[in-house]
């Protein structure tokens, strides 16, 4: 009686079984590889940011390199701890979703439409061998065309002029917004600065930026054919870097050096 009906499905239930055990327990035990490989890939960009990646050392050694600090963005004050968080573990994405955690961004001033903007952030410095802040990398995210950029952002000790930029997730469209990733893009933000007399000055504009403008130092070149993306990143400048972001931070590291 091999050809039962009962039989069969016996058989195709059996071998679904043993299948989705299989798969179950492969998703299981990668979780932790998958969450160790985001974190690496995040780190990687932290690294990069700061201009010390070298790819043939272990990413958790270097990283020991930078400070990694807390951020109180209503106050501009930094902090090694801040109640029971635990530093590395934090998420200040995530902790966007909880209201007590985070504030919800008045929709006219929203300009990098993220919605919501932790109230704790998290930093890293690079201190130079007096110990004096050599760079400060900043998280940055605002809405392109397809959905949020995630990245980072860091500033010589002037904390004014960048020193690099990197994203490390977005949705924008290979050959046209998923250009900020091109590293010749990257590289001219270099020696950028943000504020002119106070005022966040730097955009990314259309088209490119004049070799004889004498406004070149707060210009980055548009992404071509991605108006959009270009249009998402300087609103992503002028958001993290005004009052609601980082200007008070800035103000008070500025102050202090
Ligand atoms: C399939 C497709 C994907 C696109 N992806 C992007 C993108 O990632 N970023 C962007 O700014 N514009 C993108 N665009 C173009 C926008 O729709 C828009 O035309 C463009 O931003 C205008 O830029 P321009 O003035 O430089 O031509 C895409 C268009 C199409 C048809």
């Amino acid at each position: 009686m091999n050809d039962s009906i009962i039989k069969t499905i016996g058989v195709a239930f059996a071998i679904c079984l043993v299948c989705s055990l299989i798969v179950s327990s492969a998703a299981v035990s990668l979780r932790d590889l998958q969450k160790e490989n985001k974190l690496n890939d995040r780190r990687i960009k932290i690294l990069k940011v700061a201009d010390i990646y070298k790819s043939e050392q272990p990413i958790a050694e270097q990283f020991k390199q930078l400070e990694s600090k807390f951020i109180d963005f209503n106050t501009g004050k930094v902090f090694d701890e801040y109640q029971n968080l635990n530093i590395d573990e934090y998420d200040q994405i995530a902790v966007t979703k909880d209201p007590n955690l985070s504030i919800k961004i008045d929709a006219s001033e929203d300009i990098a439409i993220i919605k919501n903007r932790e109230n704790i952030g998290k930093i890293y410095l690079l201190r130079d061998n007096k110990k004096n802040i050599d760079k400060i990398i900043l998280p940055i995210r605002g809405y392109g065309l397809w959905g949020t950029l995630y990245g980072y952002i860091s500033l010589e000790e002037d904390f004014n002029t960048v020193s690099g930029i990197e994203f490390y997730e977005h949705k924008e469209t290979p050959g046209l917004g998923a250009e900020v990733d091109n590293p010749k893009w990257k590289s001219s933000w270099k020696g950028k600065k943000i504020y002119q007399n106070d005022q966040v000055a730097l955009k990314v504009i259309k088209g490119k930026v004049e070799m004889d403008d004498n406004q070149a130092s707060y210009k980055i070149d548009g992404l071509s054919g991605a108006t959009i993306t270009s249009r998402g990143v300087s609103n992503m400048v002028e958001y993290w870097f005004g009052e609601s972001g980082y200007s008070m931070l800035l103000k008070e590291l500025d102050y202090e050096s």
